[in-house]
């Protein structure tokens, strides 16, 4: 529902692991997840992106060359390609053999072992390719415990479209002329800038608010800025080290 992500006053920041724990294990990985998870973040926010093959996996870069033991673009390798490359040795030893997950897979396991995902739709999609990450959301009955951001907004279109029970956020590094239009003609549940775009406007906050759209701040990692935006009154920050935003929560 509108507004249903904004924060009730005197309750802690929601926590939003970027790319899992990224910090703590391989980033986009069902180990990242999992670190999350344990640490008690609410949220997990994970990049998806097709395959050759036009199946949806978990990817941040458009190639694996950083974050995997083979090269190429993600469009240009097939599921059973990706299926086959080593996702977790460049991050540590103890992470060999982890994979790039398929949005189905990652899927299954929030729905086994708990959590929600913030999903950012990563590049530019068509309408067919965002209708087969809303039909993977569908067949794994997760409408409800999945949240959709883009910086693409012909993308968030697209899902407004397709799904419109779908929660949906803009992801910004510069703020719109004006937020709350596009909040409001995208249907918007969450307006995501990055910390510097908030820092360069904050009036947005209240502006926003009064609109009804949360506010997901990325990505901080400094317990000083969270302390800032707490008390300038943004909902949830994305961060890379959840556990500790955890802590500082409650000891807050
Ligand atoms: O969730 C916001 C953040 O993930 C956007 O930047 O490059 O990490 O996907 P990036
Ligand atoms: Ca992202």
């Amino acid at each position: 529902a509108p507004g249903g992500y904004l924060r009730p006053a005197g309750s802690p920041l929601t926590v939003i692991a970027h790319r899992g724990a990224s910090s703590a294990a391989p980033e986009n990985t069902l180990a990242s997840d999992e670190v999350a998870r344990r640490a008690g973040a609410e949220w997990i926010e994970n990049d998806v992106q097709p395959s050759k093959d036009g199946i949806p996996h978990v990817l941040h870069d458009d190639t694996v060359n950083r974050t995997t033991n083979g090269t190429g673009a993600i469009r240009g390798l097939t599921a059973a390609q990706l299926a086959a490359l080593d996702a977790g040795s460049w991050f540590a030893p103890q992470y060999a053999g982890a994979r790039i997950p398929t949005l189905a897979a990652q899927l299954d396991d929030l729905r086994t072992r708990g959590g929600k995902l913030l999903l950012e739709i990563k590049g530019a999609h068509t309408r067919d390719e965002v209708a087969r990450i809303v039909q993977d959301i569908r067949d794994h009955g997760m409408t409800d415990r999945v949240f959709v951001q883009s910086f693409e907004v012909d993308a968030l279109r697209h899902v407004r479209d397709l799904a419109p029970e779908l929660p949906r956020g803009l992801l910004r590094s510069t703020l719109d002329a004006d937020p709350v239009a596009i909040s409001a003609e995208l249907g918007l549940a969450a307006y995501n800038p990055s910390d510097a775009a908030l820092s360069a406007r904050p009036g947005v906050i209240a502006d926003l608010h009064k609109a009804g759209v949360a506010l997901m701040v990325w990505t901080v990692d400094a317990a000083n800025r969270w302390q800032s935006l707490e008390a300038a009154g943004v909902d949830g920050v994305i961060t890379n080290r959840p556990a500790e935003l955890v802590g500082w929560n409650s000891a807050f």
